[in-house]
């Protein structure tokens, strides 16, 4: 990361602090690495991603149902998963600062270095040399790559590692009173398996035919051991997941097609396609035959923010053998029984945030009419997923405009998000409107009293025109649809 890019990253999380957006976890007691709290504009953000992907998702497809899963499962989920064999990642210390690194993270950071150093060639072999090993989770060979690279630790300087060791990532704790180890349970690592261990509590339920997807959102946890760049790698974190259940042979064509549907909804927020790209994986999960990550490119660089998988039958077939209960589906077009095969889409709520923080952030230069300058902080998010979609001001505090300004709120906050303030000067709250994303501010003038009209201010343009008072529900719902 470059220092500008680290410079952006700190203006946003800075400016997340100041208004409201996302606060470090109990704070107050100097927080607690990678956990996060949202404010009162985080959490409006946050919502409004997630009810745009749940609509998205069931709302806007016949054949896709939510459910809403406990986060503890019985244990036996995570060994037939393969997440208690497999769920880990590959660290390695350093003995001078007692630092733990991700492997593939501290190789990926040395290759940035070579990068930047126009050393191109050198990083590609390397990371090349990187991905082959992992592919083979030959650790010995990492560890020869670490030191033939003369790789050293950011902290210490130096290149006295350990051996490279697998660490799982899950957490756990104790069920009931009794600490042993048959009451030790997890916490869940992703919310997908809450929807395989009910697949036909659904199916029946629901009368579900193949193809249909399952969507469920909720948190999940991972201890992870570099948590870095804010809500990007956190270790309690939420995902927004769907299964969708098909025919086994067709999985090819479901990839492609959630692929597209998938970069479609990205683009529908309004952002421009060259901040995605899709970066396929090299060394795949342990239950995946294909898998892409859709990236976008953070003030960090292009980093994952949603992966796509066709995860085969490994999971049905697996909690069937564990359970021994039958997972299969009876197809009446191929009047036959199969345990259906899956594509998974799988986002991070908290990376959409960050993604929509990095993608609205603007300190926008000003040129004034007498030629000297002037800055703005404003948020460019998309209005329909903005925390307050209209700010409702009287010029002043007197002479009735309060009065018709309230009579407003009051209508217009039936229909979305609305705030009504009336201290400071009508500049002063336009910019922290916009340092919110607000999209739209109306003011209430002594004008109004005569005309029944108002001033809509927009956030992006700064334009103003008249509109009469009985409109600004229909304008502004305009302005909202997708
Ligand atoms: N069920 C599949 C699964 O969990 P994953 O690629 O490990 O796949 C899916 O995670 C998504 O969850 C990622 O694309 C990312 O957006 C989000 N995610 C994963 N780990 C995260 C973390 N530590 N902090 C925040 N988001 C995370």
């Amino acid at each position: 990361m470059s220092m500008t890019d680290d410079n952006q990253l700190q203006k946003i999380i800075a400016h997340a602090k100041e208004y409201g957006f996302i606060f470090q976890s109990s704070e107050i007691y100097d927080g607690l690495s990678a956990v996060y709290d949202y404010g009162p504009y985080g959490s409006e953000l946050k919502k409004n991603i997630r009810d745009y992907w749940w609509k998205s998702m069931t709302q806007m497809h016949n054949n896709i149902v939510g459910i809403d899963a406990a986060i503890f499962m019985q244990p036996t989920t995570w060994k037939a998963s393969g997440h208690l064999a497999n769920f880990s990642d590959p660290l390695i210390d350093n003995k001078d600062s007692k630092k733990r690194y991700r492997v593939d993270h501290l190789i990926e950071q040395f290759a940035e270095k070579l990068e930047k150093n126009n050393e191109h060639e050198e990083a590609r072999t390397l990371l090349h040399e990187m991905e082959e090993l992992l592919k083979q989770d030959d650790f010995d060979g990492l560890k020869t790559l670490i030191e033939k690279n003369k790789i050293t630790c950011p902290i210490s300087g130096t290149a006295n590692w350990t051996p490279i060791r697998q660490f799982n990532l899950m957490f756990s704790t104790q069920l009931g009173s009794v600490s042993d180890e048959a009451n030790e349970i997890y916490l869940r690592p992703e919310t997908a398996q809450g929807i395989f261990v009910n697949f036909l509590n659904v199916q029946k339920s629901a009368r579900m035919k193949i193809p249909f997807g399952i969507a469920q959102t909720g948190k999940a946890f991972r201890n992870e051991i570099v948590a870095r760049q804010f809500i990007f790698r956190m270790r309690e974190f939420e995902q927004m997941e769907m299964q969708f259940f098909i025919q086994p042979g067709t999985q090819k064509e479901w990839y492609e097609y959630w692929k597209k549907e998938r970069l479609q909804w990205h683009l529908s927020l309004g952002i421009e396609a060259t901040k995605y790209r899709f970066h396929d994986h090299v060394k795949l999960a342990h239950y995946a035959d294909a898998a892409v990550d859709i990236e976008y490119d953070f003030p960090f660089g292009f980093k994952e923010v949603e992966g796509i998988h066709s995860r085969t039958d490994f999971d049905l077939s697996n909690h069937q053998k564990f359970s021994n209960k039958k997972l299969t589906y009876f197809d009446p077009e191929l009047n036959k029984h199969y345990i259906p095969y899956v594509i998974e889409t799988s986002i991070g709520l908290d990376r959409m945030c960050l993604l929509i923080l990095s993608h609205s952030y603007e300190e926008e230069i000003l040129k004034k009419e007498d030629d000297s300058v002037d800055t703005r902080t404003v948020m460019h998010i998309p209005p329909f997923i903005a925390p307050i979609k209209l700010a409702i001001l009287p010029l002043t505090k007197k002479d009735g405009l309060p009065e018709i300004a309230r009579d407003i709120f009051d209508t217009c906050k039936q229909e979305f998000r609305c705030f009504y303030e009336e201290k400071d000067t009508i500049g002063k709250r336009y910019r922290r409107q916009d340092a919110i994303g607000t999209p739209f501010c109306i003011t209430i003038d002594h004008q109004s009293k005569e005309d029944q009209m108002v001033t809509l201010r927009y956030r992006d343009s700064m334009k103003q025109e008249r509109i009469p008072i009985s409109s600004i529900t229909q304008i502004i719902q305009n302005y909202l649809r997708v």
